[in-house]
């Protein structure tokens, strides 16, 4: 029996396969986009490199990893009869990672996250009617809590169907928690809502730079456009997949909603700069909040830009109401349950930093070693 596992290759879902491998003894069904089976091997290898040596995974791969080549979009995730009745027959339980995160796109949202979960829970209802489900963890967002200001937000609180979203990906990742609850009432459920996920606290290197240039950019500013004392939500991804494993893998979590965020302890916008220009022997930036406004509408202008400039503008656009909203998600359940609290971004943020510059926001892949290449793929 296996953990189905969706988003592997992606940012917080490599790092909760590499978890589940290294902390526990399951196989892992994962679902996996790729036009043939050794492109499949390549993408999960290039996804869990961060967290292993090639030897390492290669034993994993051939021991515990069963790899589903398919699309959340597609029925039956595209697979055949034959591979679709064995991903049923050997899941025992979900992690629904994958999604999309294009906040531009409402097409986008639409299809994966709405059609892809809708296809993840009738398989989680097939295995469940063929042997049973033991649970049902679906990572969703603290986006869901849609437009806020100046809040502490619970978890009981965040869902309210007469607020309105910041955009597609927020309402469709509140469907999607709605959609699961209705659709899998008696099956044991865990939703997971990151905050802003941002770096590994144990280690400088990413391969997610999208946040981390919005934040160079910011932080090169003499001037910021923001209030001083302002707080922002940011929590490690080793955290989050530590969170996500150990409760998916507890017989019986406290409660079934977690937020996997900084809480209360969040770092406001001066401890933050205040720690990263004595980190980089600089100048604390000046903060005018008077100008958020007529930042906001050059980052709104500047954003439907075509090329470069208008590419790095649409990421701090996306990011620009975390920025502003001055709300923080409350981690009293998780960090109470678990024993441990995020680590401080303030923290871990110079080397994070300094990394994506030197290496110009983006990750060295190593290939797939000649000699190995042959791996199967289910
Ligand atoms: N990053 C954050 O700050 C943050 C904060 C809160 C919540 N979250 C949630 O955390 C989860 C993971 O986010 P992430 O940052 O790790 O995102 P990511 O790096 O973009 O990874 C997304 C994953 O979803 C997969 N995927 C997308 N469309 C698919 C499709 N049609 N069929 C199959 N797989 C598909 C991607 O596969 P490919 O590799 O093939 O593209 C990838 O593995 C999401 O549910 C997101 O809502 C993230």
């Amino acid at each position: 029996m296996a953990i189905f596992l969706t988003g592997a290759t992606g940012y917080i879902g490599a790092h909760v396969a590499a978890n589940l491998l290294e902390n526990y003894k399951d196989s892992l069904n994962v679902l996996v986009r790729a036009a043939d089976p050794h492109e499949a091997e390549v993408r999960l290898w290039r996804a869990l490199q961060l967290h292993l040596d090639f030897p390492r995974f290669h034993n994993h791969l051939n021991t515990r990893i069963h790899i589903f080549r398919g699309d959340l979009t597609g029925a039956q995730f595209g697979l055949g009869d034959d591979e679709y009745g064995r991903l049923v027959e050997t899941t025992d339980s979900v992690i629904h990672c994958a999604a999309s995160l294009n906040r531009k796109s409402e097409k986008s949202c639409l299809n994966v996250n709405l059609r892809g979960t809708l296809e993840v829970v009738r398989l989680a209802m097939h295995a469940r009617d063929h042997h049973g489900l033991r649970r049902f963890s679906h990572v969703s967002t603290v986006a869901v809590a849609g437009k806020r200001s100046n809040e502490v937000v619970s978890e009981d609180a965040a869902i309210d169907w007469e607020r309105s979203d910041y955009d597609p990906y927020a309402r469709t990742k509140k469907f999607c928690e709605h959609m699961i609850r209705q659709l899998l009432p008696d099956t044991p459920k865990t939703m997971f809502r990151p905050s802003i996920v941002l770096g590994d606290s144990r280690h400088a290197e990413t391969t997610q730079f999208d946040m981390v240039k919005a934040f160079v950019f910011l932080a090169g500013l003499p001037v910021l456009p923001f209030r001083p004392e302002d707080k922002l939500d940011i929590v490690n991804v080793d955290f989050v997949a530590d969170a996500i494993a150990t409760l998916h893998q507890k017989e019986r979590p406290a409660f079934d909603t977690y937020h996997l965020s900084s809480g209360r302890e969040s770092q406001s916008f001066r401890e933050l700069t205040d720690a990263l220009a004595a980190a980089r022997g600089k100048r604390r930036p000046v903060f005018v909040p008077g100008l958020a406004r007529p930042f906001s509408w050059l980052v709104n202008t500047l954003s439907n830009r075509r090329g470069a400039v208008g590419y790095e503008t649409s990421l701090m656009k996306v990011f620009l109401p975390y920025l502003l909203w001055n709300t923080v998600f409350d981690n009293t359940r998780v960090t109470t349950e678990l024993g441990r609290k995020p680590v401080p971004f303030s923290q871990y943020s110079y080397p994070l930093l300094e990394f994506s510059r030197e290496n110009q926001f983006s990750y060295k892949y190593q290939d797939w070693p000649t000699a190995s290449v042959g791996g199967s793929a289910a």
